[in-house]
């Protein structure tokens, strides 16, 4: 094989009360990469499409590039590579784009070389990709992306991360507001400690959510989804998010909450119904206050990314 078209998916991180430990892929938006061998020694950006003109050209600093150079010095393969990033998503939008890119780097890099590692090898070098995008290598975003579904961060070191069933008939709502926030502001922000009287509340949320998927006891996933951490912080950032999560909660959501590090919010919804009925009253909401945004309603992707 000389070259390969992939997709690696959106995703939304923290769901609410899991900082930085919890995260599931959408079916859309995501991103497309096109990986063709070379007969240089190198890894070259020969085209971006999508961001404007934001995304570094540099290898070394382009998080799909990255993520495929780790990739290649662990296997010590020694392979000219020319790649073609085409993004379908916002950038700074809290979708996890720079994710989606890294993912699809090394799971493009993984397939032409005829997949000397597992998906789950893959996820270190995915996450390097994300380290250089917002200076945290934080795996929420790469680790739904690259997996599928939900996914728990149980340890960072030693790295353990744990797939958890979530019920069939659960709609994501995903509302972009056209409004840019850069994840390590958004994390900068962040207060350094917690009181233990929050730290007793949120995981007591955690641990409800994580049950309440898995066994589908909507009632648990509805009174679980809340951040007493980091949302009550970074809400402050976005633009009527309490009168968007009162409109969306009052028309049948599950939960609400910013998606990963924002401006992005998102709500779970038990069927497609009121997930249309919740997106509808979401950018209504936003309309009043004159701001423009791009909803994108679907099922919890369960594959991850994927040849196309
Ligand atoms: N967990 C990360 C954060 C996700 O909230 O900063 C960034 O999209």
């Amino acid at each position: 094989m000389e070259s390969i078209k992939v997709f690696a998916p959106a995703t939304v991180a923290n769901v609410s009360c899991g900082f930085d430990v919890l995260g599931f892929a959408v079916e859309q938006p995501g991103d497309e990469l096109v990986l063709r061998k070379s007969n240089s020694n190198r890894i070259e950006i020969v085209e971006i499409t999508g961001d404007n003109g934001k995304l570094p050209r540099n290898p070394t600093e382009n998080t799909a590039t990255v993520a495929i150079q780790k990739f290649l010095e662990k296997l010590e393969i020694s392979q000219g590579l020319e790649v073609s990033l085409y993004k379908k998503m916002p950038l700074g939008s809290g979708m996890g784009s720079s994710a989606a890119s890294a993912v699809a780097g090394v799971f493009a890099v993984n397939k032409l070389l005829g997949e000397p590692l597992s998906v789950a090898e893959l996820l270190p070098f995915a996450m390097e990709g994300e380290r250089i995008a917002c200076g945290a290598a934080h795996a929420d975003n790469v680790a739904p992306s690259l997996y599928g579904g939900l996914v728990l961060i149980r340890s960072y070191e030693p790295l353990d991360v744990v797939r958890v069933p979530m019920p069939k008939d659960l709609f994501c709502v995903l509302m972009h507001p056209h409004i840019h926030i850069r994840t390590e502001d958004a994390r900068a922000i962040l207060k350094r400690q917690v009181p233990m009287q929050k730290a007793i509340q949120q995981s007591g949320n955690l641990a409800g959510l994580i049950l309440g998927f898995t066994q589908s006891d909507y009632g648990l996933i509805s009174r679980s989804m809340q951040d007493v951490i980091v949302e009550p912080v970074r809400s402050i950032l976005i633009p009527g998010f309490h009168a968007i999560k009162k409109a969306a909660l009052e028309n049948g959501a599950l939960g609400f909450s910013i998606s990963g590090s924002g401006p992005s919010m998102f709500a779970l919804c038990k069927g497609k119904e009121i997930a249309d009925r919740v997106g509808e009253v979401m950018k209504s909401s936003l309309e009043s206050l004159e701001i423009d945004s791009e909803i994108f309603i679907s099922e919890v992707n369960l594959d991850g990314p994927k040849v196309i």
